[in-house]
């Protein structure tokens, strides 16, 4: 599994739960983070290149952990791949038209998923279907603080409530994490939820959904590994070894096995 940078963490704690006995391999693109704010074509480069790396490792299936990537390159590594099992992330819309009360959900994401086909599709398709007015919001700059581990700064809490308060104030009661990097800002998008209105707001999270589709996945390829092995986790960043380490202490508890890489022999 990969993402940008340490968002896919996110994703990666419901996968150790789900799937203990898997071996899991993670790679944070930390050397080109963000992608949120690249050109689309670069991101297709990166995701073909992380995944020949994975697949390289031995890799059975692929997370792409990441929004940004999966809006712009999963179509195109299915093509390459036909047949390898692959899971993406997209924004939570249908499960947030299921919560909506007002009818108004917020959609918390990167500029780039944003102006994606994909998106765009989904959210007509969704909106068509169920009546509910999806209100999109580019967090410019909110993957970079998490990356940083700024996770309750008051620099990071302001950038929060800009970004939240107009979309409570047009009357929003749901809202979307639609970039992997945002649960672990969830206390502070609700300490800014609760600055703006006294209504309920809920907020909504696919990383356990992820976890679920990768198991059904697994099942149904018949690559599930069975009970009585232990699930190792090796990580993997074009950045620096210590921050990703730092990340994974922080955020998950936990220490992996961290090693530098250079994609470059990969990129076509
Ligand atoms: N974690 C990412 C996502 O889910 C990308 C954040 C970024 O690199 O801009 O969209």
């Amino acid at each position: 599994m990969f993402d940008s940078g340490t968002g896919g963490l996110s994703v990666l704690r419901h996968i150790r739960s789900a799937l203990p006995h898997e071996d899991l391999l993670y790679v944070a693109d930390s050397g080109f983070a963000p992608y949120g704010g690249k050109p689309e074509a670069v991101i297709v480069a990166r995701t073909i290149a992380i995944a020949e790396f994975l697949l390289a490792r031995g890799a059975k299936a692929l997370v792409l952990a990441c929004n940004t990537a999966t809006a712009a390159a999963i179509k195109g590594l299915r093509e390459i791949h036909p047949d390898l099992p692959l899971v993406g992330v997209e924004p939570g819309l249908k499960p947030a038209a299921a919560l909506t009360q007002s009818g108004i959900v917020g959609v918390l994401a990167t500029a780039r998923t944003l102006s994606s086909q994909k998106f765009e599709q989904l959210r007509a398709q969704i909106s068509a279907a169920t009546g509910v007015r999806f209100l999109p919001q580019a967090c410019i700059g909110l993957a970079d603080q998490v990356d940083k581990g700024a996770l309750d700064t008051p620099e990071t809490a302001a950038m929060i409530a800009r970004y939240v308060a107009p979309l409570i104030e047009q009357g929003a009661d749901t809202l979307v994490l639609g970039c992997t990097h945002y649960p672990f800002v969830q206390a502070l998008i609700e300490a800014s939820i609760r600055a703006a209105t006294e209504r309920p707001v809920k907020i909504v999270d696919t990383g356990e959904a992820v976890a679920r589709q990768l198991q059904r996945l697994l099942i149904q390829h018949k690559l599930e590994r069975q009970p009585g092995h232990v699930g190792t986790l090796e990580s993997f960043t074009t950045g620096k070894e210590s921050a990703l380490a730092d990340a994974f202490a922080k955020l998950l508890k936990i220490q992996p096995n961290v090693m530098q890489i250079d994609l470059q022999h990969h990129i076509a």
